[in-house]
């Protein structure tokens, strides 16, 4: 990807935070980077995000501001709304309808909307040990989410590294999470979220799926989306997703308006419409054909990377990735 205008003339009369963007833009144009949380967005992506909209207050949700003159940011949230339904296939007046809230500032912003809409400060959460694979969001002891809750946490198999799916059962019974928190940041493998939800009927516990790493491999349909089976789905936009960097939540329309009040006035203040332009651009993106094929590849160069590595000797946790 060659960035043409992403060094903007009008920040030359500032030397010195000009030769920041003009060094970083060096830096990911000739380095080779291989963070798999980052990406590459689209040029206009990039120009939806460094755009008026940056201008405009817009407290409140499509409709319903505290705010005057936002009926065009109106439409930006909305169109950012109904294309991430789409691309999941959960549109209002589909077989699974969920309700789309494209307001968080990032991914942990989105995880503590969920929390916070659902859990007491005390209540009990299950979810992924960031030693293997987890995120801090998902219970760690430094998060907010191991301080306000009571974090307990399930692991991969010792000798396979992999999920192993009766053991979490047999934690979720003896720990009985209100909330089971699935997905991971570094797992190289296919979650069963099928099963995952099975587990959390069995404990009655809510399922919220965190699919930040794998949401453009969900969005191509080359991953099992979590989607009809979790109660709330979150997810960062600018990994896999490919688009700026920011959070999103899917969440059973029951719950909808408790977490829209969660994000705002909850936990956040205005919306960042310039991202959430930036974000309808990636969904539009992400709905293209040619998007799938760009998935395909992500795919095929993991297993290649993996298989390449494992040629010269180095060990790749679990074998292996799918
Ligand atoms: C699974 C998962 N959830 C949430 C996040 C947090 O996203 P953000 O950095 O946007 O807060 C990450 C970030 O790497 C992640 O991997």
């Amino acid at each position: 990807m060659t960035y043409q205008f992403s060094v903007s003339d009008f920040l030359k009369s500032d030397e010195e935070i000009y030769s920041c963007f003009s060094e970083e833009l060096k830096r990911q144009e000739y380095g080779i980077e291989l963070i798999a949380s980052e990406n590459y967005v689209s040029q206009a992506v990039m120009a939806a995000q460094g755009s008026i909209l940056t201008n405009k207050y817009a407290e409140g949700y499509p409709g319903k501001r505290y705010y005057g003159g936002c009926q065009y940011v109106d439409k930006a949230e909305v169109l950012a709304q109904t294309r991430l339904q789409k691309i999941f296939g959960c549109e209002d007046n589909s077989s699974h309808p969920y309700a789309a809230n494209v307001q968080p500032h990032s991914g942990a912003q989105a995880n503590m909307a969920v929390f916070l809409a659902m859990l007491s400060p005390g209540d009990k959460i299950l979810g992924m040990d960031l030693s293997h694979g987890g995120h801090l969001t998902h219970g760690s002891p430094v998060n907010f989410s191991g301080k306000l809750f009571e974090a307990h946490h399930y692991t991969v198999d010792k000798s396979t590294e992999k999920l192993n799916y009766d053991s979490i059962l047999d934690k979720a019974k003896s720990v009985k999470p209100k909330l089971i928190v699935a997905g991971a940041s570094a797992y190289p493998r296919t979650i069963d979220f099928e099963k995952l939800a099975s587990i959390a009927k069995e404990v009655n516990a809510l399922l919220l799926v965190d699919m930040a790493h794998i949401a453009g491999l969900v969005a191509a349909g080359l991953h099992p989306s979590p989607i009809p089976h979790a109660d709330f789905v979150t997810s960062t936009t600018h990994k896999t997703l490919r688009g700026p960097r920011g959070g999103i939540i899917l969440s059973k329309p029951e719950y909808a308006k408790k977490i829209n009040s969660a994000v705002f006035p909850g936990m956040q203040g205005g919306p960042l419409m310039h991202v959430i332009a930036a974000k309808a651009v990636a969904f539009g993106e992400a709905l293209r054909p040619e998007f799938k094929s760009y998935q395909k590849q992500v795919l095929l160069n993991a297993q290649q990377l993996a298989q390449t590595l494992i040629s010269k000797d180095i060990r790749i946790v679990s074998g292996g990735t799918e």
